[in-house]
């Protein structure tokens, strides 16, 4: 059972730090994103700060601070730049070695030959690409993934380039995030105007499936919603058509969503402390059959536009909720909330991280 006090203790949010860091592979970007040489991706996660790279056509992930006198070496959230470091311009390799720097002669060469940056492991599901923070973690992706695998290595596929890329702080803790996502009994009321417009919210999911912390849901259309016919006409060439709002948690921090394969959400939870939480927030296209024509394409750019500010009216209809929740618990610490049927993905969620809480004390205690 989760008590309240789980949401605000800083000794839990330890505990759970080191069980992130410790028993997971994170899913971290996608491969659109970096397609072309020098493409590179940065994250903060729990304050370690980790880049990932293409290099020639591999993709790697180091620590993102420099070994010379620990700057940062990519300040910024994505780009395309050799992965230098900007203070004395040390430059590093797919090895994480110094591949250069500027009077080579003025450092003892040995030492510098020895030196590497801290190498995170790369793992791929489809085109999504996983990172593994503890190199003694003896599972393989797919042991991680299980059956939730393959639906999501589908899923990647059809994902077209990134439309968006930003990130939103939450004064909550990451649990209530969670919480949020794994359930659309909200839908109705706190997305009225948005998620419930489109018809989402008051059918019950058929289908759905569940491996360790992992789950995927579909929630079916309501039969009223009449259809846009210029979206659905301009949308008639997309690869992916799924009937309803399909949804996937990635364990512990990631968000996958497409409502009818319209377009693609990634969100990535990073905990900052037991009361905050940034969210960040990607958003891609859908992939086509054929070529678009540019008059296609203007179309296909209005209607992503559209989709980003319904992404965000709906992100921002959470964020008051989620916060207002957080500000209340410190007066219930030693109650529980109520999970009832509609919210059974976090009742599976709570089933294995209790496990694996409790998995971790007792070998703690040994
Ligand atoms: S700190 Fe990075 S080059 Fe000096
Ligand atoms: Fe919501």
């Amino acid at each position: 059972m989760i008590k309240n006090l789980d949401y605000i203790d800083e000794e839990v949010y330890l505990k759970e730090k080191s069980l992130f860091f410790n028993e997971s592979w994170i899913l971290a970007a996608h491969k659109n994103e970096l397609l072309n040489n020098n493409d590179f991706v940065t994250f903060e996660y729990y304050g370690n700060k980790i880049f990932i790279q293409n290099f020639n056509g591999t993709i790697k992930s180091f620590q993102n601070v420099c070994l010379h006198r620990f700057n940062t070496i990519h300040e910024e959230p994505y780009g395309n730049r050799v992965s230098s470091c900007l203070y004395h311009n040390w430059t590093y390799g797919k090895k994480g070695n110094v591949v250069g720097l500027m009077c080579r002669n003025s450092f003892e060469r040995d030492h510098i030959n020895e030196l590497k940056l801290k190498e995170y492991e790369v793992a791929f599901c489809g085109d999504f690409v996983f990172l593994k923070l503890n190199e003694k973690l003896d599972k393989s992706l797919q042991q991680y993934l299980g059956n939730i695998f393959t639906p999501l290595q589908e899923i990647s596929k059809h994902f077209g380039a990134k439309t968006i890329d930003y990130t939103i702080e939450h004064k909550v803790n990451w649990k209530l995030l969670v919480e949020n996502v794994l359930e659309c009994y909200h839908c109705t009321s706190v997305h009225e105007n948005s998620f419930a417009k489109m018809g989402f919210g008051s059918v019950k999911p058929e289908k759905f499936d569940f491996f360790d912390a992992h789950s995927w849901c579909e929630f079916p259309k309501g039969e009223d919603v009449k259809p846009n016919k210029i979206i659905e006409k301009s949308l008639a060439g997309r690869t992916f058509k799924t009937q309803g709002y399909l949804h996937f948690y990635l364990y512990p921090n990631a968000f996958i969503s497409s409502v009818e394969g319209k377009g693609f959400y990634f969100g990535f939870m990073l905990p900052e402390s037991p009361s905050k939480t940034n969210l960040r927030v990607r958003y891609f296209s859908s992939k086509f059959e054929k070529e678009l024509s540019e008059s296609e394409q203007n179309i296909i750019d209005f209607i992503n536009n559209s989709s980003n500010d319904s992404l965000d009216l709906v992100l921002n209809e959470d964020k008051k909720i989620v916060e207002n929740i957080q500000s209340n618990l410190v007066n219930f610490k030693d109650h529980s909330p109520i999970f009832g049927d509609e919210e059974f993905r976090i009742l599976k969620f709570y089933e294995y991280f209790n496990k694996q809480k409790n998995k971790n004390r007792y070998n703690e205690s040994i």
